[in-house]
């Protein structure tokens, strides 16, 4: 089957400590592992591999890269081949490099994003088992996030030097990765330039997104919650917090999934949302959004455009 899921990110934190109390008390992440090098590495709740979230301390924040998990391990030479023959460098990273995670295969992305692809990481369960669960475990933390769901990266886009690794980033991750485009931004003249792309591998809108912007970085990480209300209530846990909330509860036109959006304490975007869209299936025609509507696109209540929501990221 190729390329799955999103497997983990690993962000970069200016304070580690406050780091893990946000995405523990917050998100309602566990601590699985700590490494000598001081990196800590969290799961959530209905995740079943040993973690999704990898912290790594740092003078600044941003993301320093994120992973994809395949099925079998021999997907790794197929796609290093076809990655290669495509022009782009790769490498592989030997068992372990990584806590709890096989060999894994490492290149950049067009945009300059690190990604990496593996098929291992060490099994340890979700928080309610395999056998008779319950719907959610007991002492649930937080906002209670079920899974890391997604990554949102801004590509370099320069319509004047006619740079555009939204568009170039698309065309590899289908062409390569066989990933499919759900939705997408065209602006421009014509509408011929690709300003965002979303794109999935699981049947929902989007395992990762590309947009548009001066520079690469991080956009967000998102965590998937049940319900509207679920998101509610994660920014009461928010507020009782103290977080920093960038964008209250609302919804978003493209994926139409229902979202807040807030810092960790380094400033690093996430996102928890609901609602899982639409079934987005290879053969579903491509949602594509115009310009003038953009607003409705990104918060489809005000349809206004948020200029911070874009302007600023890690
Ligand atoms: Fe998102």
């Amino acid at each position: 089957m190729g390329v799955m899921r999103i497997g983990h990110a690993n962000l970069r934190v200016m304070e580690l400590g406050s780091a893990v109390k946000h995405y523990e008390n917050v998100l309602g992440m566990t601590t699985t592992h700590r490494d000598a090098a001081g990196n800590v590495y969290l799961k959530c709740w209905d995740e079943w591999d040993k973690y999704s979230l990898v912290l790594t301390p740092s003078d600044r924040a941003g993301m320093t890269h994120f992973a994809f998990k395949v099925e079998h391990d021999a997907e790794l030479d197929t796609l290093k081949k076809r990655i290669e023959e495509y022009g782009l460098k790769t490498e592989i990273l030997p068992a372990g490099t990584m806590p709890a995670v096989g060999r894994m295969l490492r290149f950049k992305l067009p945009s300059g994003h690190d990604m990496r692809l593996y098929a291992q990481k060490d099994l340890v369960g979700t928080e309610v088992g395999s056998r008779n669960p319950d719907p959610w475990p007991n002492g649930l933390r937080g906002a209670g996030a079920h899974w890391l769901d997604h990554t949102l990266l801004m590509c370099e886009l320069n319509p004047e030097t006619g740079v555009n690794r939204v568009a170039d980033n698309t065309k590899f991750m289908q062409e390569v990765l066989d990933f499919y485009l759900s939705e997408q931004v065209v602006a421009g003249p014509g509408n011929s330039i690709q300003a965002a792309a979303w794109l999935f591998r699981t049947s929902t809108p989007h395992d990762i997104a590309f947009v548009g912007g001066p520079r690469a970085g991080l956009h967000h990480i998102s965590f998937f919650l049940d319900s509207w209300h679920d998101v509610l209530k994660a920014g009461d846990v928010m507020a009782k917090n103290k977080v920093r909330i960038d964008v209250a509860p609302t919804r978003h036109g493209i994926t139409r999934g229902e979202t807040i959006y807030f810092f960790d304490p380094s400033g690093n975007r996430n996102e928890t949302f609901s609602g899982l869209g639409y079934l987005a299936q290879p053969d579903r025609p491509v949602t594509t959004w115009t310009e003038d509507s953009l607003g409705r696109g990104i918060f489809y209540h005000t349809g206004d455009l948020v200029e911070s929501f874009t302007s600023v990221y890690t």
